[in-house]
């Protein structure tokens, strides 16, 4: 797509995502009845207080270029949210700067750490978005392939045996498109890792407070200072207060380089959304909108169980992660017989109006990703049916009645017997299907997860 472009596009690709999304909204159009589980976003309106506060910052005539880093007002809420999220830890507001979107955030951190030469590490499956930026800053993005047995999450040793010489990594916990949540202890093994090799992390936790476990997932900010040297963290206000349209993202970074990426985005942006940072503000500072962000979580907690009881129960043998946080749900396709999620998807989407995102996407085509926890409910016929029974529905006609209804082809299960002594000598004894999710992974050492 980019013959007769600058090389600086050399490596773009569409956002799959978008794409789907984009074709759900076409069939949409078309007058078809399409249920979209692809899009990244929450099916919640904005919170009433910072829908307000935007639209009183705009009465108030806040409609001119702010500040480049930021107001003052959002990046002092975003850092006492920080403080609060993680026991009281001191969080600096000067050294956050606000952009338009944590995408923008990533951009800008990516543009800042990295260029020709550099290597990036990406545990996948991984967000559409992250090769791309990389790309973008001329560096090269590496795809670390995380291990099935620990949803999908890379340890260090993971990532110690493919990239000895990276200079950056970005990791996404609470993740997307899988859902897996890193530990503390992970997060803690991969920051000590970072810091010997010196090795920028780029924590994407713009998942963090949807979180299924108790509180808010664990982030590098539950991390002593001394670890957080070479750490960006970037956030946003996009998922976790349905406010993806207004375009506030945030990243927290060392002095020096949160002074460069706010001089960057004064030569591309200028700086993020004015009124916009007002509506974050308001999200971020005032408690009453916890109480919703509580209410959503605990939503999208009640469509998470369902999905997952559906897949133990009617789909017995497919392989999916068992999603922690956000609000994605990843399973494998491949165990139906020979098919890819491409085809897997162009075949739902088709046949019944049902939009999800094949895992090629995300690096792994043997896989497939829904945004069961936001959409699922959206339908009634969905909520009754359960979004396993509307494949097996559909699967069981043709041409997926080579699915055999939907049953998976034991042959093609990955049960082997490193894993059934692993499960033994862990005393775990889920059935395939269940990835764990609750365990620690340092080196070859594993253990409960507190
Ligand atoms: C992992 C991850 N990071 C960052 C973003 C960007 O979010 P925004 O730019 O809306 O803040 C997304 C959006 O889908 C995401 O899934």
């Amino acid at each position: 797509m980019t013959e007769g472009l600058s090389p600086n596009l050399q490596h773009l690709e569409t956002s799959a995502t978008i794409a789907i999304s984009a074709e759900a909204k076409r069939r949409k159009a078309a007058g078809e009845d399409v249920i979209d589980l692809g899009a990244g976003e929450p099916d919640f309106p904005t919170p009433p207080i910072p829908a307000d506060a935007g639209i009183r910052a705009i009465k108030d005539g806040k409609t001119h270029y702010s500040a480049n880093e930021g107001i003052l007002e959002v990046r002092a809420a975003a850092a006492t949210h920080l403080s609060l999220l993680s026991g009281g830890r001191p969080v600096n507001a000067d050294h956050i700067v606000v952009s338009n979107g944590s995408k923008q955030s990533l951009f800008n951190a990516c543009f800042t750490l990295f260029g020709p030469g550099d290597v990036v590490a990406i545990p996948s499956p991984a967000w559409v978005s992250y090769p791309q930026i990389v790309h973008l800053a001329r560096a090269r993005p590496v795809m670390i392939a995380g291990d099935p047995e620990w949803s999908l999450k890379a340890s260090v040793k993971d990532l110690e045996r493919m990239l000895p010489g990276a200079s950056g990594l970005i990791l996404c916990s609470p993740c997307n498109p899988t859902g897996a949540v890193y530990t503390h202890a992970e997060i803690r093994a991969i920051a000590q890792w970072a810091k010997a090799k010196k090795v920028w992390v780029i924590a994407d936790e713009i998942y963090r407070r949807i979180h299924y476990g108790t509180g808010p997932a664990p982030s590098f900010l539950d991390l002593p200072d001394d670890l957080l040297e070479q750490v960006v963290l970037i956030t946003g206000v996009s998922k976790t207060y349905a406010m993806t349209g207004w375009r506030i993202g945030f990243a927290l970074a060392p002095a020096k380089i949160a002074n460069a990426m706010a001089a960057l985005q004064s030569h591309t942006t200028t700086g993020a959304n004015h009124p916009a940072q007002f509506a974050a503000a308001a999200a971020l500072g005032d408690e009453r909108v916890e109480q919703d962000v509580n209410r959503m979580v605990g939503e999208f907690r009640k469509r998470r169980d369902i999905v997952v009881a559906r897949f133990r129960q009617d789909l017995p043998g497919v392989e999916f992660v068992d999603p922690l946080g956000a609000f994605y749900f990843f399973f494998r396709v491949d165990s139906f017989g020979k098919i890819t999620g491409t085809d897997f998807c162009t075949r739902l989407i088709t046949q019944s109006g049902v939009a999800l995102v094949p895992g090629a996407a995300f690096g792994d085509d043997r896989w497939v990703s829904g945004n069961a926890e936001t959409r699922l409910t959206r339908s009634m016929e969905l909520r009754q049916e359960g979004f396993p029974l509307c494949l097996s529905a559909h699967v069981r006609e043709a041409p997926f009645s080579s699915f055999r209804a939907f049953r998976p082809d034991p042959s093609r299960l990955r049960v082997d017997s490193r894993q059934h002594r692993r499960r033994i000598c862990d005393g775990y004894h889920a059935s395939i299907h269940q990835i764990p999710s609750n365990r620690t992974r340092l080196g070859d050492r594993t253990c409960y997860s507190p």
